[in-house]
């Protein structure tokens, strides 16, 4: 089954993700064959994003590293489950670079999703320097590294994101993305559910062309899954 997961970063109000909702309901009626959806909206909209008919399911952006207690501001794997979701995003680029989030806690955010139930959707991807100095498989091992302590008969989403595609307009071309969703497979051969999305500027016009890439099973979208029309057209792709 592809899964073509949104993830809305810091964007929309409860309002704005309810309007979201009853479009996106329209746009795929009963749903969409060989698709799995997942929108990640902020905590504060979980509720309002959700299909009561169960069409598409809801992930958390970011997930504690710490199970509970006194860590102002965080929020736990078990209230993301509670909350409804089924996944979490866990190292975003975007976590890693403004937040230092590195291997070590990482490990721990990922821990903390299995006590939960939750299946991680855990983001690698080269920088443009790692990538220009012919670093981008080494990255991507280091990067990997911390799933080394997760058990490999647990499903779990790998997210290729070149830092250089994210928001940029300039996306990685089929053969580049499957490169690394190769690679990414391989470092992972001892997985037993491993799905491998791809991120970076996808676009409905993109879309098509990129889910040819190698070992690809679906996209994580940024800027274009904040349109219901233009998130369900990817889905269709
Ligand atoms: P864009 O689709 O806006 O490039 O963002 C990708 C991303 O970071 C998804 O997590």
């Amino acid at each position: 089954m592809r899964l073509f997961a949104a993830n809305w970063k810091m964007h929309k109000t409860r309002g704005e993700a309810r309007a979201f909702a009853e479009e996106l309901g329209g746009e795929i009626g009963g749903g969409i064959g060989g698709a799995e959806l997942v929108v990640a909206p902020p905590f504060t909209a979980l509720e309002a994003a959700g299909d009561p008919s169960g069409r598409w399911s809801l992930a958390g952006q970011n997930v504690a590293a710490e199970a509970g207690g006194a860590f102002t501001g965080e929020v736990s794997a078990a209230m993301l489950a509670d909350a409804g979701c089924r996944y979490a995003i866990v190292g975003h680029s975007e976590r890693r670079r403004l937040f230092a989030e590195d291997g070590p806690v990482l490990a721990k955010k990922v821990a903390r999703c299995r006590e939960s139930g939750l299946t991680p959707i855990y983001c690698v991807g080269e920088t443009t320097e790692e990538r220009d100095a012919g670093l981008t498989a080494v990255t991507l091992v280091r990067q990997l590294d911390a799933l080394n302590g997760d058990p490999a008969s647990l499903p779990l989403v790998v997210a290729y994101e070149p830092v250089w595609a994210i928001g940029t307009g300039r996306s990685a071309t089929a053969e580049d993305c499957g490169n690394a969703c190769v690679h990414i497979a391989e470092i992972l051969s001892d997985r037993r559910d491993l799905r491998i999305l791809y991120g970076g500027s996808v676009t409905p016009g993109n879309a098509a062309e990129l889910l040819r890439a190698r070992r690809t099973d679906g996209f994580l979208i940024g800027g274009a899954s904040l349109s219901a029309a233009s998130f369900a057209a990817i889905s269709r792709a």
